[in-house]
């Protein structure tokens, strides 16, 4: 089977800093990929290559078969298709949480009202915020907020989503709320990319864990063997730095088909 991404000898260069060193990636589709690694590793240029806020230096990138390296792809069409949400939610404060949601769908793709509507009102009642449609931002609690942003992603339909320390900036009680809609997003079989620093969480929602330092991918397994047996001494000295045993309630974890 191909892969839905596939990063092949990626190199990406800041200046003379080299922040992406030969990654090799394939990302099947429906597959949950978590990334791991110290602050700094690469993490979240790795997620901006993929959706074209970062420009790579040398290598490969396909989508769905596609080679988006090298030549004018339009990144706007291929950020219809990679979702990403990010640590801020950066919703538009004058507009109502449909009306954030239904920009890009209205605006961009160009969709009927009524269709649109239909799914971002379906997509808010699967979060569990339809009754907050016509509220605006600042009536919403950070963790609301983010499930508005996630769902204002969803809306357009994506392919795969990325994730990039979404939780990040929560108030802990509002950590779990957001941590929930991706465990549901994964059990529906969303193809995706998460960065996060929550171990327990990345440990239930992941098929595999991809580990980084330095700009390489140093190591990858599925998160058991990841968890219980890292083969290096990296990843080692890096899960000692969390409290990584205190595991999600088994009712979160991942229902493996
Ligand atoms: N726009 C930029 N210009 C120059 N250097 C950058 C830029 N963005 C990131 N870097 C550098 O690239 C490297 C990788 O950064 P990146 O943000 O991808 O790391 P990260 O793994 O996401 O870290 P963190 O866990 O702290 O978010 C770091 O050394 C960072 O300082
Ligand atoms: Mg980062």
């Amino acid at each position: 089977m191909s892969a839905l991404i596939e990063f092949k000898g990626f190199n990406k260069y800041f200046g003379s800093h080299q922040v992406l060193n030969n990654v090799d990636l394939a990302v099947q589709a429906g597959e949950v990929i978590v990334i791991l690694g110290p602050s700094g590793c690469g993490k979240s240029t790795l997620l901006r290559c993929l959706n074209g806020l970062e420009v790579a230096h040398s290598g490969s990138l396909c989508l769905a078969g596609d080679e988006l390296l090298g030549k004018a792809t339009d990144w706007r069409q291929v950020r219809q298709q990679v979702g990403m949400v990010f640590q801020s939610y950066h919703l538009f404060g004058h507009m109502s949480v449909l009306d954030n949601i239904l920009l890009g769908p209205l605006k961009v793709q160009r969709r009927e009202r009524a269709e649109a509507t239909a799914q971002a009102e379906a997509l808010l009642r699967r979060v569990g915020l339809w009754d907050k449609r016509d509220a605006f931002p600042r009536q919403l609690s950070g963790g609301q907020q983010q499930r508005i942003a996630i769902v204002r992603s969803l809306c357009m339909n994506p392919r795969v989503m990325l994730f990039d320390e979404v939780t990040a900036a929560l108030d802990p009680e509002m950590v779990k709320e957001v941590l929930e809609v991706i465990l549901d997003l994964a059990r529906g079989g969303m193809t995706m990319l998460i960065v996060t620093h929550e171990m327990a969480f990345a440990r239930a929602v992941a098929d595999r864990i991809v580990f980084m330092d330095a700009g390489r991918i140093i190591e990858q397994h599925n998160p058991e063997a990841f968890f219980t047996n890292p083969q290096t001494a990296r990843a080692q000295q890096f899960l000692e730095k969390f409290s990584y045993v205190e595991a999600m309630p088994k009712s979160h974890a991942k229902e493996l088909s």
